[in-house]
C-alpha cells in the first residue's frame, strides 16, 4: 500500500485561516504545487460525499450517454459537455455501461465526474467553496481579483475509473496572462492504487504547451503550442490522505492513473482565475449573465 504520508513534494499541516507561511508560497512557486494536509475534517469530507450521494440520485442515467474521456476528441464536442459550465451535470466513465447497455455498478461507482458549477448552484457546495481560508490562499498566491470559474466532484470509481493523461489545466482555463490556480480537496484517501496524482515539480514555469478553445460552430479544438513531449520519467506521486489539499499552477503538469482497486477516490476541485485578466470568449467553459462570476465571499 501507498505510505499517504510519503511523497517527494513539499507538504504541510495546513495552516489557520489559509494563512500560508513563506516556505509553503516558495514551495508552490518552486514546485507549482502545495500539499496542505487535514485543510478539511473527516466530518465535512463526510458531509460533501454525502451531498455528492444526494445529487447522484437525482441523475437518470438513461437520459445521458455522455462519457468524458481527456483521450477521446469526439466527446470534447458533445453539447452536454460544452453546456456544463453554468450547471450540475453528470458525466460517466468510458466502461460505464456493460455489453447489454447497462450500467455495471450503482451510479455513483460508473460517473467520472459532476460539473461544472455547483459551487454556485447547490448550496452545501456554495458554502463550502466560498470561504475566507481560500481567499487567504488564493490572495497570497498573487491572484488580486479571484472569480471561482469551475467546480468538479471526481468519482474515479473502483475498477472503471480511468487514467487522466498529463495536462495542464490552463489549456482549458485559460486567461491573458495565465492566472488560473486548481484547489484539489481529498474526500477519501488517494493512493496510487485507486488512482493519485502524479506532478512534474518545476515544469509549471515552462510555457503552456497546448490551449483547447470553441471553433465558430462550438466543436472544441486543441492548439499544440509546443509538441516536445513531457518528461514523465520526472514524474512524482501525489498521495493524499482524505482532507488533504493540493494547490497547484494551472501551468503543472499532472495526470492521474486508473483505478484498478476496489475503492473509489473521491474528489472535489475548484478552479480559480483573476478577473484581472482577460477571459476569452473562446474558452469552452462559459456562463450565463443569470450566473456572475464570483470570488470567494459567501452569499448574503
Ligand atoms: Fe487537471
Amino acid at each position: 500500500m501507498t505510505d499517504l504520508r510519503q511523497t517527494n513534494l513539499a507538504c504541510f499541516d495546513a495552516p489557520i485561516g489559509g494563512r500560508l507561511t513563506p516556505e509553503m508560497v516558495d514551495a508552490y512557486r518552486s514546485d507549482g504545487v502545495l500539499i496542505l494536509e487535514d485543510f478539511l475534517t473527516h466530518e465535512t469530507c463526510d458531509e460533501l460525499r454525502a451531498r455528492a450521494l444526494e445529487l447522484v440520485e437525482a441523475f437518470d442515467p438513461a437520459d445521458v450517454r455522455s462519457i468524458f474521456s481527456t483521450t477521446d476528441q469526439e466527446q470534447l464536442n458533445d453539447r452536454y459537455f460544452i453546456e456544463s459550465g453554468d450547471k450540475i451535470r453528470f458525466f460517466l466513465e468510458n466502461d460505464a455501461f456493460d455489453e447489454a447497455g447497462q450500467l455495471r455498478s450503482s451510479k455513483e461507482n460508473c460517473l467520472n465526474k459532476m460539473g461544472h458549477a455547483m459551487h454556485d448552484i447547490d448550496p452545501v457546495f456554495d458554502r463550502f467553496s466560498h470561504t475566507p481560508a481560500l481567499a487567504e490562499i488564493t490572495r497570497l498566491l498573487g491572484n488580486e481579483n479571484p472569480g471561482i470559474i469551475q467546480s468538479m466532484y471526481i468519482f474515479k470509481p473502483p475498477r472503471i475509473g480511468g487514467e487522466v493523461v498529463c495536462h495542464q489545466d490552463s489549456t482549458y482555463i485559460y486567461t491573458e496572462p495565465q492566472s488560473c490556480i486548481g484547489f484539489w480537496f481529498a474526500l477519501e484517501d488517494a493512493t496510487e492504487e485507486n488512482g493519485c496524482m502524479y506532478f512534474i515539480p518545476g515544469q509549471h514555469r515552462e510555457p503552456l504547451k497546448s490551449r483547447n478553445y470553441r471553433l465558430s460552430d462550438d466543436r472544441l479544438t486543441t492548439e499544440v503550442l509546443d509538441s516536445t513531449p513531457w518528461p514523465e520519467h520526472l514524474k512524482v506521486a501525489a498521495p493524499a490522505r482524505a482532507g488533504t489539499l493540493v494547490v497547484f499552477d494551472g501551468r503543472a503538469p499532472h495526470m492521474s492513473g486508473p483505478n484498478g482497486s476496489e475503492t473509489s477516490r473521491h474528489a472535489y476541485t475548484l478552479h480559480v482565475v483573476d478577473q484581472n485578466c482577460r477571459y476569452p470568449a473562446d474558452n469552452w467553459l462559459q456562463r450565463g449573465a443569470d450566473l456572475p462570476l464570483r470570488g470567494f465571499a459567501a452569499q448574503d
